[in-house]
């Protein structure tokens, strides 16, 4: 296959960014969207020029370091799917595929293609943890819980953080990947005791980080590659409600 590609460089979060054409050749349709632009950025290298920055690690939809938006989605056409599980065969020869970074104040450029997403750390920082004595493996499979609850709390935790419900929302929203952590924890009974402090804690957070709020649009759950649905941001915001009310500190 050859490819035209609109790329998004720009050498550090200040300086100014731009869209740069390059050509990409002989790429099989069985290679990986990161395998692509591992070509390219050989063909740069082999040329003396500066590859293409863009984050990655496991390549196989677990880490969430592949924050890229291709043709203007975050993680690309294929729904339920990373960009580093995207193959070329989703693409036709001669095609002009545009890549951008993830677009939010909160994840600020570092260089070409890679964000810095260390604010969603400090969302789970605020937060996203129980810090209460839970005991060992036993005393946890000891607590009865109904598996619809248990079902719900682990596809909660299927979230990997990788911030693509952020860059699809027109408020670069995080009430997807808070609401997802949140619910995966105040599910489960070890995870109640703290419900409370803990959704405060973490929208405060997300405040601060400028983070936006949430409109309902939907573009979130449309995008994310664990398919984490809305219907936990609803959950988030009762538990929100509920704190205000009641503080369990
Ligand atoms: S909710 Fe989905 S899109 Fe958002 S960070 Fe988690 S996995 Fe990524
Ligand atoms: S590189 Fe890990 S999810 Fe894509």
């Amino acid at each position: 296959m050859r490819l035209n590609l609109k790329i998004w460089r720009q050498a550090n979060a200040t300086a100014p960014g731009r869209l740069v054409d390059y050509v990409a050749e002989a790429i099989s349709p069985d290679m990986s969207f990161l395998e692509m632009l591992d070509v390219v950025n050989e063909g740069l290298i082999k040329k003396g020029e500066d590859a293409i920055a863009f984050d990655s690690d496991c390549r196989e939809g677990i880490c969430g370091a592949c924050s890229l938006v291709v043709n203007g989605i975050p993680h690309g056409p294929d729904r339920g799917t990373t960009v580093c599980q995207l193959h070329m065969r989703r693409f036709k020869n001669g095609d002009t595929i545009t890549v951008e970074p993830w677009r939010a104040k909160a994840f600020p450029v570092v260089k070409d293609l890679i964000v810095d997403r260390s604010a969603f750390d400090r969302i789970i920082t605020a937060g996203g943890y129980i810090s209460i004595n839970t005991g060992g493996a036993p005393d946890g499979n000891a607590i009865p819980i109904a598996k619809a609850v248990v079902e719900t709390a682990m596809d909660s935790a299927a979230c990997i953080g990788c911030g693509a419900c952020v860059a699809a929302c027109k408020n670069a929203s995080a009430h997807l990947f808070m609401s997802a952590k949140i619910s995966h924890l105040a599910l489960l009974p070890q995870g109640r005791v703290e419900a409370r402090s803990r959704v405060v804690a973490m929208v405060n957070q997300a405040d601060a980080e400028g983070f936006g709020s949430c409109s309902n649009e939907g573009e979130c759950e449309a995008v994310c590659p664990k398919e984490i649905p809305i219907s936990n941001i609803a959950r988030m915001t009762r538990e929100y409600i509920r704190a205000m009310w009641i503080s369990d500190k």
